[in-house]
């Protein structure tokens, strides 16, 4: 199965594809994760994207094709996957159509998460993540069991590009160039609106429940 997660920054689209994956036991390919991997490595691509992402801009368009083209060449892509945080913009979109094309494969879900711009800035305000093993976790919402510390003992950081001043320039981005692909995919028909307000939980139930037990 081969799932595409969209939504706004803060949605909740990772948390909900971390959860997903281990159900479906699929891969979780989170383009955010891959750009932030390369940044803390200095490849070149992590240190093109660096500026970008540190600014709340969408990386380039043939950087982020490019890098989304060898990740799904990759041995554990080939049973599916779920997608999240690509694509972003319509060239991104044809992009992905062109390479499912050249595989004689297809998307059998196109989830679009929603919330209301109050909850996503809550969200993002309390996020918190693990430099070391990548776990999100939420002040509030999804607290650490010690304080400021991941489960794996390492002290948890909050995300450079999750500053007020940042968000506000994605929630921007967001609106400019993810919107008309959100469009792009409802004229496809192939766009499901999932609500994503309530526990982490109750949406999971919510989305399994649009793809049916796999
Ligand atoms: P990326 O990391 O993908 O950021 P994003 O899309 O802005 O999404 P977020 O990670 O902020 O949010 P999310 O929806 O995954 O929410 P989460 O589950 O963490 O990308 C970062 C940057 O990389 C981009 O700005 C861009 O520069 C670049 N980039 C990435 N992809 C690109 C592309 N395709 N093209 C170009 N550039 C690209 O949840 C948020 C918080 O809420 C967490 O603390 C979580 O614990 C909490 N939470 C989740 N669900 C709930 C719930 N139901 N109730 C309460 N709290 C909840």
């Amino acid at each position: 199965m081969r799932l595409l997660f969209l939504g706004a920054p803060g949605v909740g689209k990772g948390t909900q594809a971390e959860v997903l994956s281990r159900h479906y036991d699929l891969p979780h390919i989170a383009m955010g994760d891959i750009i932030r991997e390369a940044m803390r490595k200095g490849t070149p691509v992590g240190l093109e994207a660096k500026a970008y992402v540190e600014k709340g801009q969408l990386v380039p368009d043939e950087v982020i094709i490019k890098v989304i083209r060898e990740r799904l060449k990759e041995g554990d892509a080939k049973k599916g996957y779920i997608l999240d945080g690509f694509p972003r913009t319509i060239r991104q979109g044809e992009a992905l159509t062109e390479i499912l094309e050249q595989e004689d494969a297809k998307i059998d879900h196109v989830v679009n998460f929603f919330v209301d711009e109050e909850t996503l800035v809550k969200r993002i305000s309390g996020r918190r993540s693990c430099p070391s093993c990548g776990k999100v976790y939420h002040l509030v919402y999804r607290p650490p069991a010690c304080e400021g510390q991941c489960d794996c003992g390492v002290d948890l950081i909050q995300r450079k590009d999750d500053r007020p001043e940042t968000v506000k320039s994605r929630l921007g981005v967001y609106k400019n160039e993810t919107l008309p692909l959100i469009e792009y995919y409802e004229k496809k028909g192939d766009l499901q609106n999932i609500e994503a307000c309530g526990t982490v939980e109750e949406i999971s139930k919510n989305v399994q429940s649009v793809f049916g037990s796999a």
